[in-house]
């Protein structure tokens, strides 16, 4: 059969809708997610990128207490009452040597381990509470349920669940609101006429036992360290209050059957009730939000969003089902089912599944954590060194309304807090932290103050968007945040009298955090992402008419270079025995990292020595104990190397599962779901579809049919 190839390669996003040639919904729909049985590790999910909602085999969370998480509710535990151990200011870190000086990190000092635990552990993102059903007296599970059948169609984000108890069928539908953090449920069921069946609202306790709450966050027999309230009932409307030490939040709870009535709590618990009287039907809406006056400010919320109230069911499903159709309507699309082959077919289910799943869970005002809004890792906190995979792919796809709701926002919030790290350090510029909670503060860690490569992300989001939308605007939003990115990148840069050239480090972290910080110096990554980011920072003055600081292109231009050991890349300069220590094959393979995710930068890159170093990782590398990234990192390097079958190869590695939702299997080593793992295929399935600056169009395997629409090609 002749194979069709098309590829639509444009440069504005607009014209792309308007172009739309593939049947979007169809092909959607055909990867739509189908349950007989809830997860024991995912739920399905609702919501909006600033608030997701988490369904068992129920549609809601009946048998399992999976999250409902936002990107505005955090909570503190108590301060540690150590002497001197008090406030997050007496923090003091540790002094490493840095070129001949003394520079403070943000690094737990053993003499002060309460202060820095606490500053690891807090905040803590808030899981905001439990809807399920309620059986009456009966205690029952899932196993007393039958012939469970349960469909998320992704097309208009709407959750159907069915089941029979006591041979009678219940049947549920949840939809979220595109823009507040609300869910609008629909119950139908014959149990609902005698009183037996109602809603049950339960509410846990945050803690900072544990870094990684999954699948479910929170304690819930914690009772006593929290309240609750009903402080509002009405007719057909009621809110509880729940405190947690200095956090308050409000649910408002509207239903629309004039008979319901809700009560609670139950003695000793956080649990209440909402049960029709009569009728077989119950429609209603449960709201969290922030505060009582739209006027109040939220906790973290740059946008309003956390003050927003919702309550008509029936107008949160018609928004819903207009922002799903929207979002599949507009922005890039690649479609590959006319292909015939299996390899073909679960790729674009990782594609639509994950484009689904990462709106719900990685679109909001704050950069995404490790699992998206659907648990917590890391205490919830989010990484600046991610913010590129989590976010980039979204630009990539022309879906730059989501980018833009934390681009360049979050940058700009945390560049006082980064400018006075800098300053601290002895540096110019803005330092951007790691491990960050919503107020721009770094959680203390010895990896998390010596790493570098989040540093130049700045100036790749903003190129690809200045690709997308070459105007004085767009450079106008960025040019701030690269000017002082850029000073940090120059002023960082040792210079070496003794080899007349320019050093990354000692001390700092590689890419793959698994060498020896005080020895690592001149890695292969950061030296070309150094490269690439000061030299686009330098066309952006150029593009608006100023001069370049003449540091930056001094830096650019007498980096070390790239360092080379066995005619081959490696992870840093004088890095001993690398090829043939397995200390060194099993984590990222970062050099692969700078021809693929990266364009080659001039005047630095050898195509010979890449040849060789990916023939090494091919031979040596440990890749069973690879995760997240690494294979989607691999398949772009692959693509740009003209590899594109085990590009192919590498999107569907075993190693790097999919669940039957799409949720990104993480492994021994991250959470699952891990979104980076998703953010990244779609990054190189974009890659492949809008191709690269010299190499534009399609690149997939030559007896595919591949049909693609909308995408940009990479830098
Ligand atoms: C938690 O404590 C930190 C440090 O005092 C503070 O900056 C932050 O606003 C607090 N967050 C919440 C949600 O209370
Ligand atoms: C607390 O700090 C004060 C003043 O720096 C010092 O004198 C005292 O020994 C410290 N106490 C403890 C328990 O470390
Ligand atoms: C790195 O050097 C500092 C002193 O500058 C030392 O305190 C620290 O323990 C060293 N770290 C490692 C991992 O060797
Ligand atoms: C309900 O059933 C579960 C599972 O069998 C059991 O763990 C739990 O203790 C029961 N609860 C009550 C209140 O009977
Ligand atoms: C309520 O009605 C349902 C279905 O009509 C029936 O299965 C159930 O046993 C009844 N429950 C009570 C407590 O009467
Ligand atoms: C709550 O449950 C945990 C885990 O099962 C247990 O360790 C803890 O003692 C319980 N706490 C209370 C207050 O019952
Ligand atoms: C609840 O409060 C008690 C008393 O302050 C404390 O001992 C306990 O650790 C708290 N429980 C949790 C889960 O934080
Ligand atoms: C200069 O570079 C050489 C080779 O990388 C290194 O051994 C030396 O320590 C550097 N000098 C300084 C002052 O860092
Ligand atoms: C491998 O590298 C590690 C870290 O540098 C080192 O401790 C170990 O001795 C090396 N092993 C071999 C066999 O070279
Ligand atoms: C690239 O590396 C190869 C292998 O080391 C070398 O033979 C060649 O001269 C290098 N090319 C350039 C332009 O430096
Ligand atoms: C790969 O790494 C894992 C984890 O360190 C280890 O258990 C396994 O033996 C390694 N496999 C090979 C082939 O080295
Ligand atoms: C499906 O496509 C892959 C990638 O090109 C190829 O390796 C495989 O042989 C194809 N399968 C069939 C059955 O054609």
């Amino acid at each position: 059969m002749k194979a069709i190839r098309t590829a639509v390669v444009l440069l504005t996003v607009e014209s792309a809708t308007a172009l739309a040639a593939i049947d979007r919904k169809s092909t959607v729909q055909r990867f739509n997610p189908h349950r007989i049985s809830s997860s024991n590790s995912t739920p399905l999910q609702v919501g909006n990128g600033n608030f997701a909602f988490g369904a068992d085999i129920t549609g809601l969370q009946t048998f399992l207490p999976y999250n409902s998480l936002s990107t505005w509710c955090w909570h503190n535990s108590s301060l540690p009452t150590t002497p001197n151990q008090t406030e997050p200011s007496d923090f003091t870190g540790l002094d490493w040597w840095t070129h001949g000086r003394l520079v403070n990190y943000d690094q737990p000092n053993p003499a002060e381990n309460d202060i820095s635990n606490w500053l690891v552990e807090n905040p803590q993102r808030v899981n905001l509470g439990r809807v399920g059903l309620y059986f009456g007296s009966s205690n029952v599970t899932e196993a007393d349920v039958q012939s469970t059948e349960q469909t998320l169609d992704m097309y208009s984000g709407e959750i159907s669940s069915s089941f029979l108890w006591c041979g009678e069928s219940v049947q549920v539908t949840t939809v979220g609101d595109p823009s507040s953090s609300t869910i609008a449920v629909e119950v139908e069921s014959t149990h609902f006429t005698n009183g037996t069946l109602g809603i049950f609202f339960d509410y846990p306790y945050m803690t900072g036992l544990n870094k990684f709450e999954a699948p479910f966050v929170g304690v819930w027999n914690a009772t006593a360290n929290h309240t609750t309230e009903l402080v509002r009932q009405g007719s057909q409307q009621a809110r509880i209050q729940h405190n947690e030490d200095a956090t308050t939040y409000f649910t408002t709870v509207h239903w629309e059957d004039a008979n319901a009535i809700i009560s609670g709590p139950e003695p000793g618990t956080h649990q209440y009730l909402l049960k029709p009287q009569g009728s077989s039907k119950l429609a209603f809406s449960v709201s969290y939000h922030s505060h009582l006056s739209p006027d109040a400010a939220p906790f973290y919320s740059p946008d309003g969003e956390g003050t927003r109230i919702s309550t008509d069911v029936l107008g949160i499903k018609a928004a819903s089902t207009q922002y799903w159709c929207d979002f599949w309507k507009n922005g890039a699309f690649v479609d590959l089912t006319a292909s015939d082959n299996t390899s073909a077919t679960e790729l674009q289910r990782r594609i639509i599944q994950s484009q689904y799943i990462l709106a719900v869970n990685e679109a909001g005002f704050d950069p995404p954590q490790e699992s998206g809004l659907t648990n917590n890792g890391w205490y919830g906190k989010f990484h600046a060194e991610q913010f590129l995979w989590h976010l980039g792919h979204w630009g990539r796809w022309g879906r730059w309304n989501l980018v833009g709701r934390s681009m360049p926002g979050v940058y700009e919030r945390f560049l006082p807090t980064s400018i006075e790290r800098a300053q601290l350090q002895g540096y110019s510029g803005a330092r951007w932290g790691k491990e960050s909670d919503p107020t721009g503060r770094s959680a203390p860690g010895e990896i998390n103050s010596l790493l570098i490569w989040q540093q130049p992300h700045p100036m790749q989001f903003a190129e690809y968007e200045y690709r997308s939308f070459p105007t004085s605007a767009t450079l106008a939003k960025w040019d701030n945040i690269l000017l002082e990115t850029a000073e940090f990148m120059a002023s960082f840069a040792f210079w070496n009298d003794t080899t007349g050239v320019y050093d990354l480090g000692p001390p700092m972290y590689p890419m793959s955090e698994n060498t020896d910080p005080n020895a690592t110096i001149n890695p292969t990554f950061e030296l070309a992402y150094w490269k690439m980011g000061l030299t686009v920072a330098a066309e952006w003055q150029k593009r608006q008419g100023k001069v370049v600081p003449s540091s930056w292109l001094h830096v650019a231009e007498n980096l070390a270079p790239l360092p080379v050991a066995d005619d081959s890349y490696v992870i840093y300069e004088g890095i001993p025995n690398m090829w043939h220590n397995t200390t060194f094959d099993e984590d990222h393979p970062s050099m692969l990292g700078i021809y693929g995710w990266l364009p080659p930068q001039p005047d630095q890159f050898n195509l010979t020595l890449m040849q060789n170093t990916v023939q090494k990782v091919y031979d040596t590398w440990n890749l069973t104990y690879s995760y997240g990234w690494d294979l989607p990192l691999l398949a772009m390097n692959a693509a740009r190397l003209g590899d594109v079958e085990r590009a192919i190869e590498f999107l569907l590695d075993p190693t790097f599962q999919f669940d039957d939702a799409g949720y990104q299997v993480g492994g021994a080593r991250v959470p699952t779901p891990y979104m980076p793992g998703a953010t990244s295929l779609l990054w190189a399935v974009a890659m492949m579809a809008g191709g690269w600056d010299g190499s534009e169009g399609l690149h997939f395997p030559e007896d595919w049919v591949v049909e693609a629409e909308g995408f940009t090609p990479a830098l």
